[in-house]
């Protein structure tokens, strides 16, 4: 692309935010939780934005809102744990979405040796620790150095559109052979 295209497109205005939540909306999720302790107790939230960034060294991100209690708690204590979620969790997903609750009351939660709070019954479990931070707009784009992992046997929990969604199908071999 010319030097003269690309400052065409800078000059052009933002894409409307609502239309761009929307149209992101066709890009089909897994849901997670993001799970840490901070020095006034257990946090978490509702993800979608978790993407595998490295394999070697593991490295995965989360972009968490700014002003957000887990975000400003994942900062402070460095560490977190990503539980990724189950279709049978759509619940979990919900509370882990609202604000300004305690979330974990009445919860059954395992801590790992760090103590940072793990939930129980999700798919995937990824314990990390916070290698950088970047500014990502009204988000704080969270790089995670993955220390350990478990996965259990279940179909999971998926986000299209706005709305809850699981797979119809069993799935197929990729074609090729990914992360060679
Ligand atoms: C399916 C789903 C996905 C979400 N993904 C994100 C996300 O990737 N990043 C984010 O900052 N908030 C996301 N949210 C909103 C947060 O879960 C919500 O604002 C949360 O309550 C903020 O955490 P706090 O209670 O610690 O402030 C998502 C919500 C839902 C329902």
């Amino acid at each position: 692309m010319s030097g003269a295209a690309v400052g065409q497109r800078a000059e052009q205005p933002s894409c409307d935010p609502a239309r761009f939540r929307e149209v992101m909306g066709s890009f089909a999720t897994g849901v997670a939780i993001v799970t840490t302790t901070a020095g006034d107790g257990p946090h978490g939230m509702t993800v979608n934005s978790l993407t595998s960034v490295s394999l070697r060294p593991p490295l995965l991100l989360v972009c968490l809102t700014r002003g957000s209690r887990t975000a400003a708690a994942v900062m402070e204590r460095g560490e977190f744990v990503v539980n990724i979620l189950g279709t049978h969790q759509e619940p979990l997903s919900d509370a882990f979405a609202r604000r300004q609750e305690d979330h974990f009351e009445d919860l059954e939660v395992q801590t790992t040796r760090e103590g940072l709070p793990v939930l129980h019954a999700a798919v995937g479990h990824l314990v990390c620790r916070v290698s950088e931070s970047h500014d990502g707009g009204d988000h704080h784009i969270v790089v995670g150095e993955v220390a350990r992992v478990a996965s259990v046997e279940g179909t999971p929990l998926i986000f299209h559109r706005g709305k809850y969604d699981s797979l119809t199908g069993r799935g197929r071999d990729a074609a090729f052979d990914w992360y060679w």
